[in-house]
């Protein structure tokens, strides 16, 4: 199941039976029985676990999967998932993961409660553990809230679009939603948008912030 990309990397998705890393197939075991959000997972069809190589040098952060995403299993494969792998593919990144905060989708896409994004915070974080990377970009308040202390509806996206965090294991930058700059049809906010995309590139590669533009 795995396509060799160099010889560290190997190419699955969390969805894929066949795996050979057993850490991998005990999360994603753990993930599809999870009954801490009685709401999430009565009637649930698919957990979203997320997808792209392990490890992988960049992340993508979005909230909690929509319809398309729960009938699927994949993340991001909706109208506004379109945009951000078409925009991701732009900026010249390949080889990245995509996750979300929350595996299962809320009903009616509702915004993740409180309890509901600290119930699935242990997954994230074995998530992150697995897959090691040096850039987390974080796709909208829900998923700022991993690295931001706080009510997440504190967050002022529009705010802090474009600033990076230095934690002792990665760099997260702060962006926007995809589904932000899909209902915005505002070229600034594409263009930032991106940027913030640029830059995770440039990150990964090892830039320091200091000589970035
Ligand atoms: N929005 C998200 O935050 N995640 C998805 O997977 C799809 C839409």
């Amino acid at each position: 199941m795995f396509t060799e990309a160099n010889s560290n990397t190997k190419y699955l998705t969390w969805q894929e039976k066949s795996f050979t890393v057993l850490d991998m197939t005990d999360l994603l075991d753990r993930i599809r029985v999870c009954d801490r959000c009685p709401e999430l997972c009565k009637d649930r069809k698919n957990v979203v676990i997320g997808e792209g190589p392990i490890p992988a040098g960049i992340v993508f952060l979005g909230e909690a999967p929509g319809a398309e995403e729960e009938r699927t299993g994949r993340p991001f494969v909706g109208a506004s998932g379109t945009l951000l792998r078409t925009m991701i593919f732009q900026a010249g990144i390949s080889g990245y993961h995509i996750l979300n905060r929350l595996k299962c989708r809320p009903p009616d896409n509702r915004p993740p409660e409180p309890e509901e994004l600290i119930n699935c915070r242990p997954f994230l974080k074995e998530q992150l553990e697995l897959i090691k990377p040096k850039v987390i970009v974080a796709l909208g308040r829900y998923a700022q809230s991993a690295f931001i202390a706080g009510d997440p509806l504190d967050i002022k996206v529009t705010r802090i679009a474009g600033k990076v965090l230095e934690l002792p294991e990665y760099r997260v930058i702060l962006t926007y939603h995809p589904s932000f700059v899909m209902r915005h049809r505002n070229r600034e906010i594409q263009r930032f948008f991106g940027n913030h995309l640029r830059l995770a590139k440039q990150l990964e590669a090892g830039c320091p912030l200091s000589v970035l533009p």
